[in-house]
Parts: C-alpha cells; structure tokens; sequence
C-alpha cells in the first residue's frame, strides 16, 4: 500500500453502438404510440438495438479496444477489468468475457458490478479507491448493457426508453501529479427498490416447486422514477459541486446519464447552466444505462460540443435505485 495517495489518471474513453436503428414511428408498429409522444416526453426520436447474434459482449469488446486504443496502453499491462452491466448476456461473468476477447494472456482480476445505470460512476469511484491506494495501476472498466433483450415489447410505458450501447474507460496511475477526478460520490436507497425491477426467472428443482416461470422483464413505474430523481439529483449535483471546494463557474460541461430530457433540465436548471454546457445525445440513442455517460463524452468531443482540457460534472441514476456524480478532468488525447 503506498504511504500517500497515487493520483488517477484518464487515459482513454471510447464506445461502441449497434448499427441497427428503431424510431419512435417504427414503435407504432409494435403499440399504440406517436412520435409526439415519446419525444415530447423524453426527448427520445430513436435508439439503436442489437440484431442477430450481437449482444453487449460484442458491444463492450469494442468499445473496450476503442478506449484501450485512445489510452496507448497495451492491454497485458492492465492489472483489472471491471465490467458495469444491468442487462448481461452472461451472469457469470461480463468482466470474463471482455478479458477473453481481448486475448489478454495474464490472469488479471476480472469482475461485474451491477448498479444499473449508476454502473460507470460506481465502477470510476471503485478504480478510484484502488488506483489512489497503489493497489492497481491500470484499470478498464465496461461498461455494457443489452436492454432490449430484456424489454417487455408490449409494455410502451418502459420500452420506448432504452437502447443498447457499451462504453468503457481505460483509468491508470498518473505520473504527473494530477488526479482526473476531483471528487466522485455513489449512493443508493434500497427502500426504493421497487421503482425499476428486473426479476431473476429462474426455476427452482421439480421437487420442491413444480412451476412455470415466464421469463422476466424490466418493470418500470416511470412516474414515480422521474418524482424521485427530480426530487434527489438537482440538489445533489450541486452539493457534489460545492462540496469539491468548486463553483458552478468552474464547470465547463455537465454530462449527465441520458435517461430523460426533462431530468437533465432539472439539474440544467437548479445549475443554471446555459445550453451549450449541458451534453444530450438521448435523441439518438434512448436510455442505454451505465454506456450513456461514456458514449456521451466520446460523440460530444467528436462533434467539437465538448473541448479537452476541460471540467466536466457526471452523474447518473438507475434502479436499486442507485445515484451518482463525479467531478473529471477530460485530458487532450483521451477520446
Ligand atoms: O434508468 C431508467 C430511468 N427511467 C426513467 O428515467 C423514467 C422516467 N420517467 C419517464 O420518463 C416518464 O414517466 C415516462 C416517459 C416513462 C412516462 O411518461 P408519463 O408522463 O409519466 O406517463 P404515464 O406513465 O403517467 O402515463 C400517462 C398516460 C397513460 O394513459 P392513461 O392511463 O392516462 O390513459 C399511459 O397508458 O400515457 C399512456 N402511455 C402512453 N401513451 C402513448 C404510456 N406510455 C405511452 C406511450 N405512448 N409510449
């Protein structure tokens, strides 16, 4: 363990999202809908899903290779894979997965967190707690979700939301002094527990309960996910703010989970952010859990909306329900 704290550096961030795209028109095939509906309450017009054998292993191989690639570290040197899913292919276990498809010859630690869409900033504030300790140098973490496939179709109330994306972060000691995060802060309160659900349909032996179980999909009661996080995020990211010894002057982005548009005004709006701080791409993509902050920042940077060398404020929510935020340096050359 080393004597004082080793400071965290974010050497890459890339993503990965599938090619197929579902519009809200296209969902009129499927229920009773509009596109004036979903977009008037989301901000949502499409969102891409997976097609054939493609799954989020897919998915978080490349965004995994992509992020590898932007942080010029050769992948034997990473010593852990962290792997966020809420909607895996493979139970056991995604973070294996993605250290075989990267043909990583050493037998690093491999391991999945679930937090649902809070998954990237729990995993960030993991790595953090490791790199800062001197126990771990270089970390990936995946972050990679396959919702679609676990979508009730017929339920236009949670379907419309989510789309399928990975996204992935290559974090490593720094040499220079500097950690790129300023602060990073993970909550939950399971007593909210039954606001987003998704659950486990597994049989148990014939001899003690002979049943049927219908396979299970994800239960939303989206009113009461928009009161809570209204309620709970605006106040919270301005806490984290304040707490880092920062002003909402410092902050020269919020990049927030791409859930809904009206929650991300919530917070705009309690931050007093003009828009051209605030990053949306949900248009495009829909909800895709723990991937939404990293495609974010990637196609954001890609498109000149967000400059390197800048501060950037994330944070996410997602069932348990979990929440977080963190506080980033964006460095040149990481996306
Ligand atoms: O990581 C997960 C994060 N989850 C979220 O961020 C969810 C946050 N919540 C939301 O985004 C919104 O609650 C939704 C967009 C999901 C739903 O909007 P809402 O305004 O809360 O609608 P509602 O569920 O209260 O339903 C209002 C009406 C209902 O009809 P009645 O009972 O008033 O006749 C629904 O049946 O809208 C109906 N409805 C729809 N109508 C057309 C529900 N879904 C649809 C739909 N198209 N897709």
């Amino acid at each position: 363990m080393a004597d004082k704290l080793i400071p965290l550096k974010i050497a890459g961030i890339g993503y990965c999202v599938p090619e197929t795209v579902v519009t809200n028109d296209d969902l009129t095939k499927l229920y009773e809908t509009s596109d004036e509906w979903i977009y008037s309450r989301t901000g949502i017009k499409e969102r891409r899903l997976v097609s054939g054998n493609e799954n989020a292993i897919d998915l978080g191989e490349k965004a995994a290779k992509d992020a590898i690639a932007k942080s010029g570290i050769d992948p034997e040197d990473l010593d852990m894979i962290i792997a966020a899913s809420a909607a895996p292919i493979e139970i056991y276990s995604m973070g294996c997965q993605i250290h075989k498809r990267l043909g990583i010859k050493k037998q690093v630690p491999a391991f999945d967190i679930s937090a649902a869409c809070s998954g990237l900033i729990y995993g960030l504030s993991i790595a953090k707690g490791l790199i800062n300790s001197g126990m771990y140098k270089n970390i990936l973490i995946v972050a990679t979700d396959n919702n679609s496939k676990l979508l009730d179709w017929t339920d236009r109330g949670t379907s419309i939301l989510f789309g399928d994306g990975a996204g992935a972060m290559v974090v490593t000691a720094s040499d220079d002094g500097v950690d790129d995060i300023i602060s990073i802060d993970i909550r939950s309160d399971g007593n909210y527990d039954h606001l987003i659900s998704l659950p486990f349909s597994g049989k148990n032996c014939p001899l003690v309960e002979p049943n049927d179980v219908l396979p299970s999909t994800i239960k939303m009661n989206g009113r009461g996910v928009y009161a809570f996080v209204v309620k709970i995020l605006p106040n919270y990211v301005d806490n984290l703010i304040k707490n880092s010894g920062l002003t909402v002057d410092d902050i020269d982005y919020l990049i927030p989970h791409q859930a809904n548009v009206r929650i991300i005004q919530a917070v705009q709006e309690r931050l007093n952010l003009p828009d051209e701080k605030v990053i949306t791409n949900l248009k495009y993509y829909g909800n895709t859990s723990a991937a939404s902050i990293p495609i974010a920042i990637v196609e954001s940077v890609a498109q000149g909306k967000v400059k390197l060398g800048s501060k950037v404020v994330l944070c996410g929510f997602g069932a348990g329900m979990t929440w977080g935020g963190a506080i980033v340096r964006l460095r040149e050359g990481i996306c």
